[in-house]
């Protein structure tokens, strides 16, 4: 499974990113969180972290990182952290957990970046802090 998953990102290659691409990935001081019912959002974030149809890859986001898998210990600091994979696209030295998915969305998963007012976003942010980085830290 490890050895798949690391084919899969040397397939799917991480490229660098420019100025522009780089102020796509910092939400804007006037845009909206999407808020709802927190456990309706986890609910759905469940829902959307094992969804393979989530991208265009094939891929879902618990494809690569069920377990744990692919992730480094970056992931047991509290956000915003480094994280080697976003700083080597982007240039980011600190990256908080919506701009994870963000990131994942467009390389991995080669699909949109969510809009920063969604559902979509906020479901998979909180179901990322609130489930996903405490299991992680549970376990390693
Ligand atoms: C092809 C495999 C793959 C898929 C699919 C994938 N990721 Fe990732 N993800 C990675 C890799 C590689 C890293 C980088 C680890 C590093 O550099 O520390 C990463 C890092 C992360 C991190 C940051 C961990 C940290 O240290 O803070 C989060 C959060 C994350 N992914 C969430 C997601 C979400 C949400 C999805 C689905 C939308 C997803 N990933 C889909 C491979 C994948």
């Amino acid at each position: 499974m490890k050895l798949k998953i690391l084919a899969l990102i040397a397939v799917i290659g991480l490229a660098g990113c420019n100025d522009e691409e780089l102020n796509k990935f910092v939400r804007q001081a006037d845009s909206p969180v999407y808020s709802g019912d927190r456990s309706d959002l986890l609910a759905y974030g469940q829902q959307l972290w094992n969804d393979p149809s989530l991208g265009n890859s094939g891929l879902a986001c618990a494809t690569c990182h069920a377990g744990g898998t692919a992730f480094n210990d970056s992931f047991k600091q509290p956000y915003p952290h480094l994280v080697a994979m976003a700083e080597d696209m982007s240039g980011l030295t600190s990256i908080d957990a919506e701009q994870m998915v963000q990131f994942c969305m467009l390389q991995p998963m080669q699909a949109d970046m969510f809009a920063w007012d969604s559902k979509e976003l906020a479901a998979l942010t909180l179901y990322v802090e609130k489930v996903v980085q405490v299991e992680f830290i549970n376990q390693h």
